[in-house]
């Protein structure tokens, strides 16, 4: 539901838009800590190409289909586009292992489209940042080939080589992928270290040469023109000394272990020196492993790192790797406050639900039942953009879409699910029943399905066959559908970015859960020198008779997902109700 005053505020989002009059230079600004900065003011929509709209028919998303989706994009109050990886690859792990950094993938376009992308978004007043995954390349890099060819070839020092030890490899490295994190290399009869598949050899940072190599090929899409970068595994790039092997608690979460390497902030900083400083750019690393206390070191200004960090806290709620346990609202409520303070006093945190890693948020959090899918994907969307942080959706969130239902894992694609099966079931240690409902429910596959535009055959994303399956709901659950319906989820989120955008408050303003232990209700304000937000999210599919434990009078109702004529503050919250009222000060 919108109110007249949020419809108001509406009208003046879509009208000037605020960040589109920063001008795209990259000259230097000097940051201090509170200071506002474009990023932070920020909403970023993430796209995963290859999933998003084809247009040569080949079944493969593509640049043009991305440029020609851009009206969507930037309809919704988007800012940024995250693109995922675009680069030239044997595409064993959908583009995160690189052959040729400088090369497009020619499944996706050519360096003319990419070209003119940075140009229609920058016409748009709004910017590009790409994936930079410089862990690893791919084995079929030509770094790589040099480096395997022979001990003494001027490469081999660009990746990590041991001897191994009794006849297996040097240590008990689990890859993220299954199986050993080693690779026996016939020709010189040396294993080298791959944190993820055979196919993606770890880089040696430690090499001063391979760090400039990055540095220059960063250089490369800057001078493209684009503003930024989401840095792939960035906290495993420095390799622990010495490498022991890792006891059986580090066995379980082996993240924890490879994350933190002794020089990573040395790395960070020099690559903050040579080649981010002086720009004004957005960077964001993607961060498993990194604890809550440890994320002032890459992300306070103070250090000279990164902008800002993703944690996976929240997103491994209830999980333990691929399995599912039980989890609780208060849980989530407190990882969701913990990474609002874990930047400390001179950092910022990004917010995500959804990634191309990670399960559908409604499916995930909500209830993808049609009783509740439309509700819940709602109160997530309260949840993503009323907190502090710079928010990133992930395509065909903002129109609620779902898991996919996977009958064999024959309908699976991800090479981490393939990994699973064969250490599991395969390996003859669980049966099929124990694993598939889990996998089924955690799979990132269920993020990678294409993008939902219509009702038409294959959702409007390909005329021809697609490289994966589209999603069967699309009949029902589609962007065509969403556009035009005030009710919608599409709807919704255009509404919470406007005022996002409109009120200064709801992106820098102090957050707090007023409720922490409440068992259904996030009930959290926002707040400056100037305003107070109340925002309350019934994180259920159950009215809850709700107190507030403070007291608090609404002078206005922003915005809520579920119609409440009566009164701003309903006693009774219906079944994931969330609503944004303004509140005195
Ligand atoms: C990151 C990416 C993931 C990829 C992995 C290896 O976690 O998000 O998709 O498989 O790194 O590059
Ligand atoms: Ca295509």
């Amino acid at each position: 539901m919108l109110t007249r005053r949020s419809a108001i505020c509406f009208a003046l989002a879509s009208g000037v838009g605020t960040l589109s009059d920063i001008p795209l230079s990259r000259k230097a600004a000097a940051s201090t800590d509170n200071e506002a900065r474009w990023w932070k003011e920020a909403v970023v929509y993430q796209v995963y190409p290859r999933s998003f709209q084809d247009t040569n028919g080949d079944g493969m998303g593509d640049l043009p289909g991305l440029i020609s989706r851009l009206d969507h994009i930037q309809a919704l109050g988007a800012t940024v586009v995250w693109l995922c990886p675009h680069y030239d690859t044997p595409d064993i792990d959908n583009g995160y292992d690189i052959r040729d950094y400088r090369k497009v993938n020619p499944d996706l376009g050519t360096m003319a489209d990419f070209e003119r992308l940075v140009s229609e978004l920058h016409q748009r007043g709004m910017r590009l940042i790409v994936d930079l995954v410089v862990n690893h390349t791919s084995d079929e890099h030509e770094w790589f080939r040099q480096s395997r060819s022979s001990r003494n070839n001027p490469y081999r020092d660009f990746y990590i080589w041991r001897d191994g030890r009794d006849g297996g490899p040097p240590n008990n490295y689990p890859s993220f992928f299954g199986g050993s994190a080693w690779q026996l290399d016939a020709p010189t009869g040396q294993y080298y270290l791959h944190y993820f598949a055979r196919k993606q050899p770890d880089l040696n940072w430690e090499n001063p040469k391979v760090r400039q190599h990055v540095y220059d090929i960063m250089r490369f899409w800057l001078d493209k023109g684009v503003s930024g970068f989401r840095m792939d595994v960035i906290p495993y790039i420095s390799k622990p000394d010495e490498m022991p092997d890792l006891s059986p608690e580090a066995l379980i979460l082996p993240e924890y272990a490879y994350a933190n390497g002794p020089h990573v902030h040395d790395y960070l900083q020099e690559m903050n020196r040579e080649v981010l400083a002086g720009h004004n750019l957005l960077t964001v690393g993607e961060a498993g492993g990194v604890t809550f206390e440890q994320t002032p070191l890459y992300v306070g200004s103070d250090r000279h790192e990164l902008d800002m960090i993703f944690h996976f806290d929240l997103a491994h709620l209830g999980r333990v790797d691929w399995k599912m346990q039980p989890w609780t609202i208060p849980q989530l409520k407190s990882m969701v406050i913990q990474e609002d303070q874990s930047g400390g006093p001179h950092g910022w945190a990004a917010t995500f639900l959804e990634n191309h890693d990670h399960p559908r948020s409604v499916s995930r959090y909500g209830d993808d039942r049609p009783q509740g899918r439309i509700q819940s994907a709602k109160a997530l969307a309260v949840l993503l953009l009323m907190r502090r942080g710079t928010p990133y959706i992930y395509q065909g969130e903002e129109i609620g879409m779902t898991n996919i239902p996977f009958s064999s894992i024959a309908d699976f694609e991800d090479i981490n699910a393939h990994g699973i099966w064969k250490t599991t079931v395969e390996s003859g240690a669980m049966d099929a029943t124990e694993v598939l409902p889990d996998l089924r429910r955690t799979s990132r596959d269920n993020a990678r399905t294409p993008m939902q535009w219509d009702a038409s055959e294959n959702g409007g994303f390909t005329t021809g066959k697609p490289w994966f399956r589209v999603n069967p709901n699309h009949t029902e659950i589609n962007v065509a559908h969403q556009k035009h319906d005030p009710q919608s989820v599409l709807t919704f989120y255009r509404h919470l970015i406007a005022l996002r955008a409109n009120h200064r408050t709801l992106i820098y303003g102090a957050f707090q859960d007023v409720d922490p232990s409440h068992p259904a209700v996030f009930a959290f304000t926002r707040t400056d020198q100037n305003e107070r937000f109340l925002i309350l999210i019934n994180l259920t599919g159950e009215p809850q008779n709700y107190v507030l434990p403070m007291t608090a009078r609404i002078t206005d109702v922003l915005l809520t997902s579920t119609s409440n004529p009566q009164s701003p503050l309903p006693a009774e919250l219906p079944a994931w109700h969330a609503g944004i009222y303004k509140i005195e000060a």
